[in-house]
């Protein structure tokens, strides 16, 4: 069955060199030669302003760069987030990029806010998270802190779920070989469009 996907290449850094942009080629690719269609977002491209007050998130509308993305997201039934771990959490432009999108009125009801109340229900979602340490380290010891708040604090608590998880651990360590085999694997989840 074919799927709507929004993928969200949340990677600051426009170096074409850096393995989250390929993450998130491979990703594309493979959904797009499994029959799903596919919208990008590609974060080191948007320029947008970083949210400062309870006003402007409740009362403006937004740029109209993000009023674009929350488009995307209106239209997928699946959100595909790649980003690298920058000191143990999304990188702070990614992170700037969320805040802008899931307005109230948009991704909540506006007033009371409640667990079940989010507004993107209906929506399933992949998060790639990709890291210097190795993997297991940061399940284990760092207990996948900064996963779990994009999961529950955000994307669930604006009915986006269930949402899967891959994390690519070592990068700097596992070579071209080792990176080949994680892009096959990320494009083979494309292709299946989970
Ligand atoms: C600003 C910055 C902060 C980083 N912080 C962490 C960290 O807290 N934990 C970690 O395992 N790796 C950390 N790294 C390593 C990156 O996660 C790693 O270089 C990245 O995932 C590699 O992918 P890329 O080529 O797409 O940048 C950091 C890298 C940078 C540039």
């Amino acid at each position: 069955m074919s799927h709507r996907i929004t993928l969200i290449d949340g990677h600051p850094d426009p170096d074409p060199a850096r393995f989250g942009h390929a993450v998130a080629d491979a990703y594309a690719s493979g959904a797009e030669q499994g029959g799903h269609q596919v919208r990008r977002i590609r974060l080191a491209d948007l320029a947008f302003p970083v949210l400062r007050s309870r006003h402007d998130w409740e009362m403006d509308a937004p740029p109209p760069t993000v009023a674009a993305v929350q488009a995307d997201l209106l239209w997928a039934q699946h959100l595909v987030i790649v980003h690298p771990l920058w000191l143990g959490a999304e990188p702070a432009l990614l992170k700037a990029l969320l805040e802008q999108i899931f307005r109230p009125g948009f991704a909540f009801p506006v007033g009371q806010p409640t667990l079940q109340g989010g507004l993107l229900k209906g929506r399933t979602a992949r998060v790639v998270v990709t890291m210097g340490m190795p993997a297991f380290v940061y399940r284990t010891f760092y207990l996948s802190h900064s996963l779990k708040s994009l999961k529950r604090n955000i994307l669930a608590f604006v009915g986006i779920g269930p949402t899967r998880e891959t994390l690519i651990g070592n990068i700097e360590g596992i070579g071209p070989g080792g990176r080949r085999g994680w892009l096959d694997r990320i494009r083979r989840l494309g292709a299946r469009g989970v």
